[in-house]
């Protein structure tokens, strides 16, 4: 049974997508904060928005620094990621408290965090006042990932190499496995959908049966 949601649900419907840890440097202050409102906007030339709040230490960063890195968490850094998420850089210097060993990044300031799945480093491209959040849009400038995690998608085979997603609330999760899309091609060149499980077993079973008679009657 469906039932009717409130507007602000529909942030959460389309959450789950996976966290990224927004990491800054400005003088010689560092900060980090987990982020899901992270969008690809632009193929030429590459770049990604995340959407942050000015209340958010990490915004005042962003804006000084005119940069800042993605890094992109698995599983490991679960508690890490949420901790991230509910204290702020303006108290307490968050990766100084979490003893998170970093990287120094190919080209921006900002630390990366060691044992991450994959980075993102990006110049701030504009900056766009939208609602109650500043929408900053990042030039792509260097990305590196795990080999075992990243192979022109994500490869989802071994779960500590699997990115982390975040449901809401303090629920996260990880995917369980990749699914491949099928379609086919008819003699005229059309492209039709793929058979659907059922369609294929019955299939199967037709033309095994076909098979037997076949073997019977020759
Ligand atoms: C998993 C997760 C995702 C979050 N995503 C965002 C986001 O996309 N944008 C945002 O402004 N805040 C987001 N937050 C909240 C900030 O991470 C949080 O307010 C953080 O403490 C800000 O740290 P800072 O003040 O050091 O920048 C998220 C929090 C969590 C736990």
């Amino acid at each position: 049974m469906r039932r009717l949601l409130e507007p602000l649900d529909a942030l959460r419907l389309l959450g789950g997508g996976p966290v990224v840890l927004v990491t800054t440097r400005w003088r010689d202050q560092v900060d980090v904060m987990p982020a899901i409102w992270v969008a690809p906007v632009s193929r030429l030339p590459p770049l990604l928005a995340v959407a942050v709040h000015p209340s958010r230490h990490t915004h005042d960063m962003i804006r000084f620094a005119e940069e800042f890195a993605l890094n992109i968490p698995g599983r490991d850094l679960l508690n890490h990621v949420h901790y991230f998420g509910i204290v702020s850089g303006r108290d307490v210097n968050k990766l100084e408290l979490a003893q998170l060993a970093t990287l120094k990044a190919q080209k921006v300031e900002a630390p990366l965090i060691e044992g991450c799945l994959g980075y993102i480093e990006c110049g701030l491209e504009d900056a766009l006042r939208l609602g109650d959040h500043t929408l900053f849009v990042g030039r792509v400038v260097a990305v590196q990932a795990e080999r075992e995690a990243f192979d022109e998608t994500w490869t989802l085979v071994d779960p500590d190499y699997k990115p982390l997603h975040y449901l809401g609330i303090d629920r996260y999760a990880i995917l369980a496995e990749p699914l491949q899309a099928q379609l086919r091609t008819t003699e005229e060149g059309a492209i039709e959908l793929g058979e659907k499980e059922e369609e294929k077993e019955r299939r199967e079973e037709e033309e095994a049966r076909r098979r037997q008679e076949e073997a019977r009657g020759g």
